[in-house]
């Protein structure tokens, strides 16, 4: 029997399940479609992901050259792209109004610590990648301070000085490759200002020979594996241990004695820190190994390519000799500081060459703290925590929206009314870096790198004679490939030449 309240009351029931069922459906339906809407929103707004096969494909895309893969990428990706290389995601930033935020985050965000860890082998302990930020910030300051304008007058004497002593080797006339050649001057150059007068005079060929066993202990492989036993790495560590001794000594001797030289050396050994503990020993070799990594490939590439983009673009060799003999209206045959800072056009025939060649062609941060950049479009991307963030001078230096006629050698885009390394803001032109890790030692290579050439340019006629040379892209530190062999002729500048 079925009662009407009992019927009643079945129905009920009956409404009752299809009400929570319809409820139980719509919470599940609105939770789904709510997740798809955040979901979807997170994963619009993270970068866009090079396609590539699983787990190997990235990394094999990227084996084939970081240069070669933005190449083929920004035009489709646009400036803010990931890749993933086995278990890491690294996350491209390209151009000045995306990489503003690389150059300029805190530490706390983006640090070098990670990244650069296989530099602390050949840097050696307690210094640099291999302590916290706090002491690594007082330890650049020890470099600010040995590359003030007062230290790097003293430093330009001796570039000078350098200089003309090797060129004097040079036969009145003859062919030579200017790599080699300049690849030797900076080194001994470097050994001077740098290293120390001992270093220079007495252990040259000794010290010279250990950090080329430094050097050829940095491969791609120790990037990734810095302390695996192989043999190139043994001899790293064998000519880091040497020269820890040879500086030990070096430094008691300079402290019993009381002399006090014009070089990074001395100003590394007064360095002291905030808490007023002087540096070690062992803590001045791995700020000079360090010194010395960073500036010496670097200013003798970029050399050699000033010296190959003159030598073929008769235009800007003709502006830079006429400039030379205007400073020697001035100064005579003179060469200081003061002077060399007045070669204009010299300068910007350097920095355009750096700009097409940059030797560090991709720098790197590891990011701790989700963000977001918003790339000149107008489009906004989320940068999540854990993603290796990345830049690349080589790429962005060429980029045709900042500069004209990217390509050309056209030192002239840096001189008055054009200024293109400005117009699209600050990291416009990234060969140094730039923001809170722009490169401390710029001033010292442009010195440097000014002093050979206008030495060069006011003994000698010089003739490429070799093809355009080459870039070596399989270098840690990208340089030029190819000899550049160059015919020489003694002559002495003239200003009325
Ligand atoms: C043409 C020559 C040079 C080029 C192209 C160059 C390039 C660079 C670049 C791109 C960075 C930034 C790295 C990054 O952001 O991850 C850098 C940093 C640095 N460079 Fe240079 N460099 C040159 C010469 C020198 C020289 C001669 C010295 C010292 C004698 C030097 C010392 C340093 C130091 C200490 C830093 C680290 C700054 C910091 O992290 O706060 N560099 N350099």
């Amino acid at each position: 029997m079925v009662s009407l309240s009992s019927l009643g009351n079945s129905d009920f029931m009956q409404n009752k399940y299809v009400q929570s069922g319809f409820m139980v459906l719509l919470t599940i339906v609105l939770t789904k479609f709510i997740s798809v809407l955040l979901g979807s929103r997170s994963s619009k707004n993270l970068p866009p992901v090079v396609s590539a096969w699983p787990i190997i494909g990235g990394l094999l895309r990227f084996m084939k050259g970081p240069v070669v893969l933005l190449k083929e990428e920004y035009p489709k990706l646009g400036s803010v792209f990931t890749i993933k290389l086995l278990t890491k995601k690294v996350t491209f930033f390209i151009g000045p109004e995306v990489s503003q935020h690389f150059f300029k985050a805190p530490e706390a965000d983006l640090s070098q610590q990670e990244v650069y860890q296989f530099n602390v082998p050949t840097f050696g302990p307690g210094v640099v990648f291999d302590v916290d930020y706090s002491i690594r910030q007082e330890q650049f300051r020890f470099f600010t301070e040995a590359l003030r304008v007062n230290k790097l007058k003293s430093y330009v004497d001796q570039m000078v000085y350098e200089a003309e002593s090797y060129f004097s080797k040079w036969g009145e006339e003859g062919v030579v490759d200017l790599k080699y050649e300049l690849e030797h001057l900076i080194i001994l150059t470097a050994s001077r200002c740098l290293l120390g007068r001992e270093v220079r005079d007495q252990l040259f060929e000794d010290v010279s020979s250990l950090f080329h066993d430094l050097d050829s202990g940095m491969l791609p492989i120790s990037v990734i594996l810095p302390y695996l036993p192989i043999p190139a790495h043994r001899k790293r560590d064998r000519a880091r241990k040497k020269l820890a001794e040879i500086f030990t000594k070096i430094i008691h001797s300079r402290k019993q004695s009381g002399n006090n030289e014009a070089d990074m050396l001395q100003s590394f050994i007064e360095s002291k820190y905030k808490d007023g503990r002087p540096t070690t020993e062992v803590e001045v070799t791995g700020l000079l190994i360090a010194a010395l990594f960073a500036g010496q490939h670097t200013s003798s590439i970029t050399s050699t390519w000033t010296g190959a983009y003159l030598l073929s673009h008769q235009k800007y060799l003709s502006s830079v000799i006429e400039e030379q003999k205007d400073v020697m209206k001035r100064h005579g045959d003179k060469i200081d500081h003061d002077i060399l800072a007045e070669m204009d056009i010299l300068y910007r025939s350097i920095k355009e060459a750096l700009r097409l060649h940059p030797p560090l062609i991709v720098l790197l941060r590891s990011n701790h703290r989700d963000f977001s950049v918003t790339d000149r479009n107008g489009k906004e991307y989320a940068i999540p925590k854990g993603h290796i963030v990345a830049t690349s001078p080589a790429f962005s230096n060429r980029l045709p929206y900042v500069f004209k006629n990217p390509d050309i050698y056209d030192p002239d885009r840096y001189a008055p009314g054009r200024e293109e390394d400005k117009i699209a803001g600050a990291f416009s032109y990234i060969s140094f870096g730039g923001g809170r890790h722009g490169c401390l030692g710029e001033p010292f290579a442009y010195l440097q790198i000014k002093a050979i050439w206008s030495h060069l340019l006011r003994n000698f006629e010089l003739e490429l004679i070799s093809p355009f040379p080459a870039i070596d892209w399989n270098a840690m530190v990208v340089g030029v490939k190819d000899k550049v062999m160059v015919r020489y002729k003694r002559r002495a500048l003239s200003v009325d030449q």
